[in-house]
């Protein structure tokens, strides 16, 4: 795994846009790998600002989405497809059906997870863009979920609920269940990169960097791939 460190949130976006630009402009019609949470936010506003000033296309490009809530879906702006269109699609001229989501309102999720998996098995991401949970957690791969696992239904850990219940009125509203990319469509990516910013992170980064290789820390499955790339500030960074 290679490891950037940088300075701050600025830097580890601006860091993450270039990997993405060098993956769309050799690649026009790649399949980026995307992530919801606080942390890409930086990477999407400077994607849309760099799309804005020089007009770095993304009419080809196909999108693949990690998770979604089981319950919300484009009606709610909790969910992850809301937050998607707002914070990234709405800016750039990607073409919304060229972006995938699990639908978290699906009556039948098994036959959900069958579909999203058969799409991820032919939309192969050129890249993956990552967060990652204070517990180790990436995508909504709690700890303990095996390493060959695939697109699935989770019972969200108590610490991700109070970690996302920031984003809703109470914990209440916080719904229990996602929808997720297993740990093995992440792996099949050809490039990672994941991103790290806080203190809050710093567990997570200590063991995804020094800990041992483990289901217990679902991100230390990372060190296996043969190109992830670690961006963190230094605050996420403090154990490494
Ligand atoms: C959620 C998402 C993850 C994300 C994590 C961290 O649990 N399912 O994909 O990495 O939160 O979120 P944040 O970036 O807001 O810290």
């Amino acid at each position: 795994m290679k490891i950037i460190k940088v300075k701050n949130y600025d830097e580890m976006s601006e860091e993450a846009l270039k990997i993405i630009l060098d993956v769309v402009r050799s690649k026009p019609d790649a399949v980026l790998g995307l992530a919801t949470g606080s942390t890409p936010l930086g990477l999407y506003a400077k994607m849309a600002q760099d799309h804005k000033e020089n007009g770095t296309s993304y009419a080809k490009c196909r999108t693949v989405n990690l998770d979604e809530y089981v319950g919300l879906d484009i009606s709610s702006d909790q969910s992850y497809v809301y937050f998607m269109r707002e914070n990234l699609f709405k800016n750039i001229d990607i073409k919304l059906e060229n972006t995938h989501i699990e639908n978290g309102k699906a009556d039948d999720k098994e036959a959900e997870c069958a579909r999203y998996n058969a799409l991820l098995n032919e939309l192969k991401q050129d890249v993956q863009v990552l967060g990652i949970g204070s517990n180790g957690h990436i995508a909504f791969n709690e700890p303990g979920t095996p390493f060959d696992s695939v697109t699935h239904i989770v019972d969200l850990a108590e610490s991700t609920i109070k970690d996302n219940s920031r984003l809703f009125n109470s914990i209440d509203e916080v719904p229990r269940q996602a929808f997720t990319m297993g740990l093995s469509n992440i792996m099949n990516a050809k490039k990672i990169i994941i991103l790290a910013n806080g203190e809050g992170k710093a567990y997570a980064i200590g063991e995804l960097v020094n800990g041992e290789i483990r289901e217990e820390v679902p991100a230390t499955i990372l060190r296996n791939h043969p190109d992830c790339i670690l961006i963190c500030d230094e605050l996420a960074g403090k154990y490494i």
